[in-house]
């Protein structure tokens, strides 16, 4: 695991926007999986600002590791952030987007989602490979969209599942444990006062930690880093 605290959320965004580019340089073909919530947006207006020339977008491909159940047009759509943040500011082909349907029945969706997965990407072990898995951290222990109160579903035997959130009851398309930790890579991304706490317990895995989805990252490559601010790291120093 490696460790990368920044005292900004520009600075995290500057670095990640950097190792990103990094990757891209190093491989012809990307694929990466990137996570909704608040804190990718800083790194997607990072890379809308000052990316748009310095990555070869055409070598990009883009998928979601999570989806709200939500029309792509909804605020709460995580594709809608990301193209609007993102997507709409660089030249990526349309054809190198692929979304997960949020407003398709979900249970249909997240098996299209999977097949989709197993068509596009390398088969690595039996399992899809991403090259980037791109994780939030939410403050109740979840990742991607699984949560505590429904914590098996990481280990399902399927790419894809539907998940609900445990007090919006909101569903939602999730990737599941063997497809994030057969990245080659996997970033948590996460920022805030607000996450000090479950940061020192999944890092740390003290108190609580086995209860949390999130425990459950690490990936079979080995390659798990942890972008940090200060404030979300202020537990672990
Ligand atoms: C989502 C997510 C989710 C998110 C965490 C952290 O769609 O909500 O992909 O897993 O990454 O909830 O969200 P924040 O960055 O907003 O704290």
């Amino acid at each position: 695991m490696k460790l990368h605290i920044y005292k900004t959320k520009q600075e995290i965004a500057d670095h990640v926007a950097k190792y990103l580019q990094k990757l891209a340089a190093d491989r012809k073909l990307l694929h990466i999986a990137l996570s909704g919530g608040s804190t990718p947006k800083i790194l997607f207006q990072e890379l809308a600002h000052h990316y748009v020339d310095k990555i070869d977008w055409a070598g990009i491909h883009i998928y979601w590791v999570d989806e709200r159940c939500v029309p792509p047009s909804d605020n709460e759509s995580n594709y809608k952030m990301t193209a609007d943040f993102l997507l709409s500011h660089v030249k990526i082909p349309g054809g190198n987007i692929f979304r997960m349907h949020g407003e398709a029945p979900p249970a249909k969706e997240a098996k299209r989602y999977g097949a989709l997965l197993r068509q596009k990407l390398p088969q690595v072990d039996g399992n899809p490979q991403f090259d980037l898995v791109l994780l939030g951290l939410g403050d109740d222990g979840h990742t991607a969209s699984i949560f505590p109160e429904s914590k098996t579903l990481w280990n399902a035997p399927e790419n894809c599942v539907v998940a609900v959130h445990p007090i919006s009851g909101q569903e939602r398309i999730s990737l599941t444990g063997r497809v994030i930790n057969n990245a080659r890579e996997v970033a948590f991304l996460v920022t805030g006062a607000v996450k000090a706490e479950i940061v020192r317990e999944v890092v740390r895995r003290e108190d609580n930690f086995a209860s949390y989805p999130a425990s459950l990252v690490a990936p079979i490559s080995g390659v798990l880093h942890w972008f940090l601010d200060k404030e979300a790291a202020s537990g672990l120093t």
